[in-house]
């Protein structure tokens, strides 16, 4: 065990490290849906839970992922079989590496859908189309976009293909330098947009509505969909941070490193969540909207402020890179099994699999025009896939994981990559082993027999 590096290369320093997580953690999951599954499920309590279950759940679970991707130096799959053996358990341990895999083709088949309208939004920040628009002109402009499935057709392509690209180039090369300049950039513009809501004379209401806790409004639904947004948002339950952390350097501090990245990622879900409700209830928008929510309340926001067109172009850029370097992370764990398990080329297992998540992203992009009536359990297959995925893959890929680092993996291997104070690896070995598996459980119990 204890490999010196992965075959696929590492990172240069832990800030490298934790700008490629941060890169996949930040994404469309905080700065899309974060604030319209938010205004879905009334605000205030379900923050709270989301919050609860980053901290409680979320965290801990990083920090296993990172671990295991560490101590095997392979591809989930591999990792999970290596560090079984390494503790005398099965290697069908594997299993939930496969498992994670078909998870991220199946999010990356909506995600590139919605990179796509991201970059359709760049365009038309750009060329001024979006000049001054009021929100019912919004509204009509992304349903028209919605309703055109060659324009859709087209930006989806273009995110694959990009998206493909830096993933064939290799870890080093494609996936730091996007990170570097963008983040900070990101973040910045983030709080451009916040001192705008501020002005809007809807802050008080926003805020009010996101962090005033009425546990009268909170379901076993919203309660799920709290903790499987946790699990999309921190990238973990599939194996990314997995794969992330099997090019991790050993020296770095494995828990700094996973609390700051888990910090960074609430605090832009946040941010963006304050900067789009004041300019949803300043325009007497509806906060329930759902997926179009920041694709109609920003495009009215940009449009009344001073230097609307740039920021709006440079804000839509931005979350395209956001959501650029999340689609990669989502490829990233697949590609590297490809390349270990079946010596394929790099650029072959990219373009093999870039083929089959840009094939079933049509199906999703459809679900908005011409296979509208093809239903799953009552939901289209765009909404079908991100709640199955989101709210039943991810969260039992969680437990799996969870029970894994807690029972299966001796604590001393454990420790030895973790290196945490004694008090401090039990309160995370007993989350492995209970809290965050029972959690995850009843939450999942309660969903498929909801309470009276
Ligand atoms: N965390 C990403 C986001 O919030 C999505 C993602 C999920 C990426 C799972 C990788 C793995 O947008």
């Amino acid at each position: 065990m204890k490999n010196k590096t992965s075959i696929q290369g590492s990172w240069a320093s832990r800030w490298i490290f934790i700008l490629a997580a941060t890169g996949s953690a930040v994404g469309l999951g905080n700065i899309w849906k974060f604030p319209y599954i938010t205004g879905e499920n009334g605000g205030g309590a379900f923050v709270l839970v989301y919050l609860a279950c980053i901290l409680l759940v979320g965290i801990p679970i990083m920090m296993a992922e990172v671990f295991i991707g560490r101590r095997a130096r392979k591809n989930p799959i591999n990792a999970l079989s290596d560090l079984a053996e390494e503790s005398e358990g099965t290697r069908k341990w594997g299993i939930i590496g496969v498992m994670g895999m078909l998870s991220g083709v199946l999010i990356f088949s909506f995600y590139s859908v919605v990179g796509g309208w991201v970059l359709h939004y760049i365009i038309a920040m750009l060329t001024g189309d979006m000049a001054n628009v009021t929100s019912d002109q919004a509204g009509d402009a992304f349903g028209a976009l919605l309703a055109n499935p060659m324009t859709l057709l087209g930006w989806h392509t273009l995110f694959s293909i990009m998206t493909i690209v830096v993933v064939a180039a290799g870890i080093n090369k494609g996936i730091e330098t996007a990170t570097r300049i963008m983040m900070p950039a990101l973040f910045v513009l983030l709080i451009v947009l916040l001192g705008y809501a501020m002005t809007t004379g809807g802050f008080a209401q926003g805020w009010d509505f996101m962090f005033h806790f009425d546990f009268g409004q909170l379901t076993w639904n919203a309660a799920l969909i709290a903790l499987g947004h946790s699990f999309f948002t921190l990238s973990l339950g599939m194996g990314t941070i997995m794969a992330y952390g099997s090019y991790m350097t050993k020296n770095a501090s494995i828990g700094k490193t996973v609390l700051t990245i888990g910090a960074l990622d609430t605090v832009v879900a946040l941010v963006a969540g304050l900067a789009i409700f004041p300019v949803i209830f300043a325009n007497g928008m509806d906060p329930a909207a759902g997926p179009g929510l920041m694709f109609i309340s920003l495009p009215v926001a940009f449009g009344q402020m001073p230097f609307g067109q740039l920021f709006g172009t440079l804000f839509f850029v931005l979350v395209g890179v956001a959501a650029w370097t999340s689609a990669i992370s989502l490829l990233e764990p697949t590609v590297a099994f490809l390349v270990e398990r079946f010596k394929m080329k790099r650029i072959t297992a990219s373009i093999g699999l870039g083929l089959v998540v840009w094939a079933l992203g049509i199906a999703c992009l459809g679900s908005f025009n011409f296979m509208s009536d093809v239903t799953f359990f009552g939901k289209n297959t765009f909404d079908f896939l991100d709640y199955i995925t989101a709210n039943i893959m991810l969260p039992l890929g969680g437990i799996l994981i969870a029970l894994f680092a807690g029972w299966v993996v001796k604590d001393k291997f454990a420790q030895d990559e973790l290196n945490l104070s004694s008090t401090v690896f039990k309160l995370w070995n007993v989350s492995m082993k209970f809290t965050a598996p029972v959690a995850i459980a009843i939450v999942l119990y309660f969903l498929i027999n909801p309470l009276q």
